[in-house]
């Protein structure tokens, strides 16, 4: 692995950030999560993933053998994290990234998943894979629909199975697969974040450690008038939404897509009205 990703401090202007990604596809970001912030999350994840086992079921076997089975993994996380839900889902550093690549695209953007995992030792190398294939009847070229991020939870090296990423290939023809020596490997200290298109190569680094777990989460974010891949209405349903701050709870879809003013309509209307607000008013 040869290649290297773009540098940047957490309060390094947006639109510079937003340019690495736009030329390299992704960037590495540190000092994302402060350390009090980091430390606290940490420790309100800790008892959750003591209770989860790696050896579990997906929806079918193509996901089992995507994850395999040295993986803990917390989906849900604002619904099980009030730190989460309070500070990091909607941290000013993730509204200015999204701003600047999603905003053109969309009247407003929402969380797509927010997804701890925790890597253990003998997970192997991930399927290398562009995020936004999810979305396969989406017509290409299009727009940047997604952001995403995996965020160090500990110190990401590479034995410890940092996230491995090809650097521009948001830019290749379709069927171009990396060379090794086109893969750069994410090593950054917890706190820390590589943050990509959702069109870049990328996956999880083999963990050749005979007993440490890569802590960390994938938390990324979707234009609103896409389906997103956690059913985030389900995973934090209104009752545990409504504890949330108000820009929390429109991350996680609960405000209308008002697409007026470009020219479109409403998307995600409840009773023809906005759910944010009927949620304020305790009707949800
Ligand atoms: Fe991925």
């Amino acid at each position: 692995m040869r290649a290297e990703l773009p540098r940047f401090l957490a309060d390094a202007p947006p639109e510079r950030l937003a340019e690495g990604l736009r030329e390299h596809g992704a960037v590495i970001v540190e000092g994302v999560l402060a350390p009090d912030l980091l430390a606290r999350f940490n420790a309100e994840i800790d008892p959750i993933l003591e209770q989860v086992s790696p050896k579990r079921a997906y929806l079918n076997p193509v996901i089992d053998f995507f994850y395999g089975d040295r993986v803990r993994q917390i989906t849900g996380v604002a619904a099980r994290s009030r730190v989460f839900g309070e500070e990091i889902l909607c941290h000013p550093f993730y509204a200015a990234v999204c701003d600047a690549i999603l905003g053109p695209s969309c009247a407003t953007y929402q969380l797509n998943v927010a997804q701890v995992m925790d890597r253990g030792p003998g997970a192997e190398q991930q399927l290398l894979h562009r995020d936004e294939d999810v979305w396969v009847h989406l017509p290409r070229p299009h727009p940047e629909v997604q952001l995403a991020s995996v965020i160090a939870l500990v110190d990401f090296t590479a034995e410890i199975g940092a996230t491995v990423v090809a650097p521009k290939s948001h830019h290749w023809e379709r069927g171009r697969h990396p060379e090794p020596a086109e893969l750069a490997c994410a090593e950054m200290p917890a706190g820390s974040a590589v943050v990509y298109l959702g069109s870049t190569i990328h996956g999880g680094g083999p963990n050749t450690t005979a007993d440490r777990w890569r802590r960390g989460m994938h938390m990324s974010f979707v234009v609103g008038w896409l389906r997103t891949e956690d059913n985030n209405y389900l995973s934090t349903p209104p009752d545990v939404a409504r504890m949330l701050p108000r820009r929390s709870q429109e991350l996680l879809g609960y405000v209308a897509h008002d697409a007026i003013a470009a020219g479109g309509g409403y998307l995600g209307t409840v009773d023809l009205l906005d759910p944010i607000e009927l949620l304020a008013q305790g009707k949800l």
